[in-house]
């Protein structure tokens, strides 16, 4: 039997009185406007950061840093620290080896997500996208990244880690 309509506003209408038509209805014009809005905004802050990039380009890191005592960082292990000018730049070292070190910067290639050494696998893990990088030499593997790990020379000298630009393997003095 089909169900009589009273004329009546539905009781739900009255506990939630929206404008339906206000609510809803968006123009042609009113939607264009706002696509145009929106790439706008995409192509400024697009042209911000091209600009940003090319006034300040990344520095150079000037001369050599003490990281830490060697015997503090076991083989296997990987130790976060940061170095730099006036923005300080997160690393990471690994210790691979007895005396294989590795300092990579800890910022992924991708998106910026915070890598970190996966001893079990031997390898370097964005968990953001599945990222991985060689930690032998930050290569891309797999995943979304393009460009290897910016990496850093290390030296030990006298039991103490150092890093610094340079040559990408690691030296004992
Ligand atoms: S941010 Fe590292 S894979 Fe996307």
């Amino acid at each position: 039997m089909a169900k009589k309509d009273s004329g009546k506003e539905p009781s739900w209408k009255a506990d939630f009185p929206i404008e339906s038509k206000r609510a809803t209805h968006v123009s042609r014009r009113e939607f264009a406007k706002f696509l145009g809005l929106l790439s706008g905004a995409f192509a400024l802050s697009n042209g911000f950061i091209v600009i940003r990039a090319m006034a300040f380009p990344d520095e150079r890191l000037e001369g050599e840093h003490f990281v830490v005592d060697a015997d503090k960082v076991p083989v296997g292990e990987m130790l976060q620290f940061e170095i730099g000018g006036e923005d300080l730049i997160p690393y990471i070292l690994i210790r691979l080896e007895e005396n294989k070190w590795r300092a990579f910067e800890q910022k992924c290639t991708h998106l910026t997500c915070a890598v970190r050494y996966r001893e079990d696998v031997n390898k370097i893990e964005c968990p953001c996208h599945n990222g991985w990088f060689s930690a032998d030499t930050g290569e891309v593997l797999q995943g979304p990244p393009p460009r290897p790990l910016p990496q850093l020379e290390v030296v030990v000298r006298e039991g103490k880690v150092y890093v610094r630009e340079g040559e990408r393997e690691n030296r004992a003095v």
